[in-house]
């Protein structure tokens, strides 16, 4: 079917958006609107034009997908189509219903007059994809809903609801009732009224002090952009709407948007977009596969990740019965539940009648009775597999047929814990990340037997709990953390060279990274490593460690938990101290070993930490453990603080091209002797060829 339709009702035409899922103006629904423009101008007996969506879209704006291919470009361009829009001869009303984004609301503003439904969103989203508003949208929303409030809109990218402009020139009308009948009963009034074609670019700015303001607005916008430029850009365009004629204003936003949309910024945010819309599916488990309800949920543990994770199902209004095996860790967690909503209250995140309502869908409890009936049941207890195997044996007697059981083992074979169980098909891994409450990453694992429709349940549970979850195939450390032991590896080769905890951490947070390896491990607790390291000198005796992290731990200094770790912490704060009793202690290790320490350079700190994330990741990719390269960067995006600008360790190894990541890591190869830094075959074939991960 056609991207439009047009449709006569009496004298006035109709011309419908029809291009699912969102309306995105692509090139043939662009052309398609100029042709029922151009038809319309034709018809003698037509009146009055109405350009209208569908109830889910007017529309989300220009379709991103064309970006930087010739069809974003190929006329007529979405400039040309509002120009020809505006310069009809007959008036276009624009019916605007569900979405009306980006080039969407820059369309309407170009039509002749708006009407609305109410709770319509209204947004220039642009700038979230590292762009600005590049159809006139920063020259025309300030001449309709005021200066200030038209740059916080398009700033922010924030979507507003539509009676919220009411009084405003943004909406001549608000529709209750059926859109396109409110539409033509407009349209009758103007073809009745003869009312003269309003065009936006001809309403008048009156804004004293524009320059003041602006020059504040730089300021504050300057100082949360950090790493992006677009938003500088939006206030520099709105500053022109204020300041310039309204073609030389079009043509400045012209510009911008010409050089956002080629920055690596943007190009990262748009793969951000599409990489967590594309996690949410795997290919051979169809997007109709039927579910499995879930209307209860049981939980395991009520330790550190138990609560978090009975917190995620609580806040999205499902009942959960969370089960302990003593009474005294049952309170121990359910009062920290408790404490962790108080203090929501106290930020004002959370009214008192929300944290009743949650509390009231907890049943804490001791026997395995009140699981029965769960749909749902997802285990958290100690990452032992005897005590996995005793649970799942459990679970396997009293679940319901059908209840999907999940465990949230951060580093065991889910297909030995599935074996446990009578129904293989029902078990998976729901690997959360800590807190987790508050982390957005869920790692689905995939175990050999689990049933299609139990993940398709998973991904959209995943989704109403407001997690980026990524499928993972069974391995030691599935996606994130089979990635992280190496990237940690080489910063603890780092130190035993030359460099101090503190500069590695300086020159990863830097070049963009949440947290470095040391403050994390100070943070996560040293102790969770050096137990992982105890397990790989014995079954990997092949992987190479600096041990100067296990002298550490045997001093105790497990991080904050301990007040001591790579750092220093003063009680009762989070604020990392470089240590020299730290810096001794290195120096003797190097003694002790020969080393002799050398200077090295952030660059090279930078290149062996990230590049070894990339070479683990192309062995991920090759083995099938990650579906697709951008499923790595949103586990990295969404779970351990990667740099959003950077769009995740894969994309920016294609960024730096993978011809140089293949030769820098052949250099490590030769230096290290360290079989790791052979690079991944997938690296060295794309390299080769001159392609790309994503
Ligand atoms: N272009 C192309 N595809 C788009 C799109 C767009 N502008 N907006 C959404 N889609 C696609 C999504 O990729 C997804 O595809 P999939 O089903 O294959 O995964 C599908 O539409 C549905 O999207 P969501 O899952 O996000 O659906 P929701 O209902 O949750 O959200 C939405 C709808 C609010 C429109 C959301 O998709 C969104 O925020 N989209 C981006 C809007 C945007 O940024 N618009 C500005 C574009 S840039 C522009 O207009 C430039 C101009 O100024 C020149
Ligand atoms: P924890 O030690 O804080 O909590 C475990 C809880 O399980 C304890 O309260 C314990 O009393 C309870 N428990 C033990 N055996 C039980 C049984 N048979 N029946 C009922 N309850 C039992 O441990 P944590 O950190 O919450 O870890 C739990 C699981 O989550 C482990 O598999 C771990 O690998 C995994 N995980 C941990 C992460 C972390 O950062 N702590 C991150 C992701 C996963």
């Amino acid at each position: 079917m056609s991207s439009s339709q047009y449709q006569l009702h009496g004298n006035v035409a109709v011309i419908t958006l029809n291009n699912p899922p969102v309306n995105g103006l692509g090139h043939e629904l662009r052309s398609g609107i100029v042709a029922g423009i151009d038809q319309a101008a034709a018809d003698a007996n037509v009146k009055a034009v109405v350009l209208i969506g569908s109830a889910r879209a007017f529309s989300g704006g220009a379709d991103i997908r064309e970006f930087n291919t010739p069809k974003a470009l190929a006329e007529p361009n979405l400039n040309t189509v509002i120009r020809i829009v505006e310069a009809s001869p007959k008036p276009v009303i624009a019916a605007i219903g569900g979405v009306c984004m980006g080039g969407g609301l820059e369309l309407a503003l170009g039509c002749h007059f708006r009407v609305a439904a109410p709770g319509a969103q209204i947004a220039l989203p642009e700038v979230k994809l590292g762009i600005l508003p590049g159809a006139g949208g920063t020259q025309r929303l300030p001449r309709v809903i005021g200066v200030e409030r038209a740059l916080n809109m398009i700033v922010s990218g924030a979507a507003v609801s539509s009676e919220q402009f009411k009084g405003t020139a943004l909406f001549d009308e608000m529709v209750e009732g059926d859109l396109l009948q409110g539409a033509l009963a407009f349209a009758q009034k103007v073809i009745a009224e003869n009312r003269p074609a309003q065009r936006v670019r001809d309403l008048k700015i009156d804004y004293p002090n524009a320059e003041a303001f602006f020059q504040f607005a730089r300021n504050t916008v300057g100082a949360v952009a950090k790493n992006f430029p677009a938003p500088l850009k939006c206030v520099d365009a709105v500053a022109a709407a204020v300041a310039r004629p309204f073609e030389e204003g079009l043509r400045l936003e012209r510009e911008f948007f010409t050089y956002l949309v080629q920055t690596p910024e943007s190009k990262a945010l748009r793969h951000a977009f599409f990489g967590e819309r594309a996690a949410a599916k795997i290919p051979d488990v169809p997007e109709d596969t039927p579910t499995r309800k879930i209307e209860k949920v049981g939980v395991i543990g009520a330790g550190t990740m138990g609560g978090g994770i009975t917190m995620n199902f609580l806040n999205a209004g499902l009942p959960v019965a969370l089960l302990e095996m003593k009474q005294e860790a049952l309170d121990r967690g359910v009062a920290t539940i408790r404490k962790n909503y108080e203090n929501s209250l106290k930020k004002g995140k959370l009214t008192r009648e929300q944290l009743d309502s949650r509390m009231a869908l907890l049943k804490p409890t001791l026997s395995y009775d009140d699981l029965k009936d769960a749909d749902l049941i997802i285990e958290a207890v100690f990452e032992e597999m005897g005590v996995k195997e005793s649970v799942f044996k459990k679970l396997d007697e009293i679940a319901k047929p059908g209840a999907i059981l999940a465990s949230n083992t951060s580093t065991l074979d889910v297909n030995k814990i599935a074996a446990f169980t009578q129904r293989p098909q029902d078990v998976v891994g729901m690997h959360f990340f800590s807190p987790a409450n508050v982390m957005k990453l869920l790692e689905v694992v995939r175990g050999a037997k689990t049933a299609k429709d139990v993940l398709a349940t998973v991904m959209q549970v995943a989704k109403k709990i407001k997690k980026t979850a990524v499928v993972s195939g069974v391995c030691d450390g599935f996606i994130g953390n089979r990635m992280i032991e190496h990237y940690g590896r080489m910063a603890g080769f780092l130190v035993e060279e030359g460099a101090t905890p503190w500069q590695v951490d300086r020159a990863l947070e830097k070049w963009g990274m949440a947290m470095g390896p040391f403050r994390m491990g100070d943070l996560a607790g040293n102790d969770i490593g050096w137990a992982i390291r105890k397990r790989r000198y014995v079954e990997k005796p092949e992987v190479k460690y600096s041990r100067i992290a296990d002298v550490l731990c045997e001093m105790g200094r497990f991080g904050q938990k301990t007040g001591a770790g790579w750092y220093l912490y003063e009680a009762g704060s989070r604020d990392a101290i470089p240590d020299p009793k730290v810096e001794e202690l290195i120096a003797s290790y190097r003694k002790e070993k020969g080393i002799t320490p050398r200077k090295i350079s952030d660059s090279e700190i930078v290149e062996r930490c990230i590049y070894a994330l990339v070479n683990e990741g192309a062995r991920i990719l090759e083995e099938g453990i990650a579906q697709r390269a951008s499923d790595i960067d949103m586990v990295y995006l969404a779970g351990y603080g990667f740099p959003l600008h950077r769009g995740g360790p894969m994309l920016y190894a294609d960024t730096v091209g993978l011809y140089n990541v293949a030769r820098a890591v052949k250099r490590f190869a030769a230096e290290s002797g360290d079989r790791f830094w052979e690079p991944a075959p997938l690296l060295a074939k794309l390299a080769a060829e001159g392609k790309t991960f994503n």
